[in-house]
């Protein structure tokens, strides 16, 4: 088997023996055209294995990429999207019918929360969403009815962990699907469907692109669960373009190296923010601190870029910090190469009310970082000098 950095280059990207050509081409056309008409509906129901007929179906270009998903997240096929959030509604929508209960956490990324919490239940359909980290509140949301369990581990922006072996044990004890928001921890870090989730889900926005220039987003599961995705995604419509595609392509290429630096700094980071007096808590699961490390070093292979601490003071002196970042700076999003600061009660958790975000552990001193690929001497003297000013 390849290294992740191998198959970062060359994984489903085979030398194109046609023209030479290093890269792959990037096949921006709407349709397919046919020599002969008794090739059509072949083409039609092989789902781009036969021969492609719309790119709304499938694309090549977009195809390899969605191989290169399945291969580093050890699922059969991948569906790719315009955006995470295309992804993880089409592929809730596949596996729910009239009278399916969804169990999830409460400490979910801001739309899918809309979704389970708000869009769904007005629909008609059944949630419960119970606090991320107590598996027992878990077992205790269970219906009957229950079809899909969903999680995000690790969780945004509290880094709390999920067991993802018994969270799918739980599932299919019940003949749901679990699905795993796996955007945090990225594929080098973390594989759920090696630990028997059903479906992964992926914001490529974030580390599977890494340079902050593109919303997408995917769907990776083995190939009868991904074809039920790709049909609900043919008829919802959110098909990625092979532009983007193509440009994921190329931000894989140093995604293994890339995000072995973000796990790196982020430990640096995190050790040098436990010591320090103007912080009162420090949320990553690398630290031994964190009350779940044991279950991090179970099922996770490095412990991400991602973290959050809590600054001594008041949400001023949080914004005081995140004004003061020279190097890092303020802004929504993660994984990219620049590191990122936030406040997530303004932020990405502005949706939640301030009973909601009390409940989830998010203070509005709570600040949130995103790593990227700058020297760690350089972040930590930034990080110094802007809790100096604080
Ligand atoms: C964990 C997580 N999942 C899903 C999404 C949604 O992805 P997108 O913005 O690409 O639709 C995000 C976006 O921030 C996220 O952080």
């Amino acid at each position: 088997m390849p290294g992740d950095s191998t198959k970062s280059v060359h994984e489903a990207e085979p030398f194109d023996e046609r023209t030479g050509s290093l890269t792959t081409p990037i096949y921006e056309t709407s349709t397919f055209g046919f020599a002969k008409a008794a090739d059509v509906p072949v083409a039609v129901a092989g789902f781009g294995e036969k021969g492609y007929t719309y790119s709304r179906w499938e694309n090549p270009t977009v195809v390899t990429l969605e191989k290169k998903l399945a291969a580093f997240e050890h699922g059969g096929v991948g569906a790719a999207f315009s955006s995470g959030m295309a992804a993880i509604s089409t592929a809730v929508f596949a596996f729910i019918k009239k009278g399916t209960h969804v169990l999830g956490i409460k400490d979910l990324y801001g739309g899918t929360y809309a979704l389970l919490h708000d869009i769904l239940p007005e629909l008609g359909f059944g949630t419960t969403l119970v606090e991320s980290s107590d598996f027992n509140a878990l077992e205790g949301g269970m219906k009957k009815s229950t079809g899909i369990v969903y999680i995000e581990s690790p969780t945004n922006p509290t880094l709390k962990l999920v067991d993802i072996q018994k969270a799918a044990k739980l599932a299919h004890s019940n003949g749901a699907v679990l699905m795993v928001d796996n955007t945090f921890a990225s594929p080098i870090n973390q594989n759920p469907l090696d630990f028997g989730a059903d479906v992964v889900l992926h914001s490529m926005t974030k580390y599977i692109n890494g340079h902050a220039d593109l919303i997408a987003g995917a769907a990776i599961a083995d190939k009868a669960n991904s074809h039920k995705i790709k049909m609900m995604r043919r008829d919802f419509g959110g098909t990625l373009d092979p532009i983007p595609a193509w440009l994921i392509l190329r931000g894989m290429k140093t995604m293994a190296i890339r995000v072995r630096q973000q796990n790196a700094t982020a430990m640096a980071l995190a050790e040098f923010l436990s010591t320090h007096r103007k912080v009162t808590a420090v949320n990553y699961p690398g630290l031994k601190t964190h009350p779940q490390h044991q279950l991090a070093k179970k099922q996770m292979k490095g412990f991400g870029g991602m973290l959050s601490f809590e600054i001594r003071g008041t949400t001023r002196d949080a914004m005081r910090f995140t004004e003061s970042v020279k190097t890092a700076t303020l802004a929504a999003s993660l994984g990219g190469v620049e590191t990122l600061v936030s406040q997530p009660y303004n932020m990405t958790h502005a949706q939640m009310s301030a009973k909601e975000r009390a409940e989830t552990g998010i203070p509005e001193t709570l600040v949130r970082v995103s790593i990227g690929i700058e020297d760690v001497e350089d972040l930590l003297g930034d990080f110094k000098q802007a809790l100096a000013a604080v």
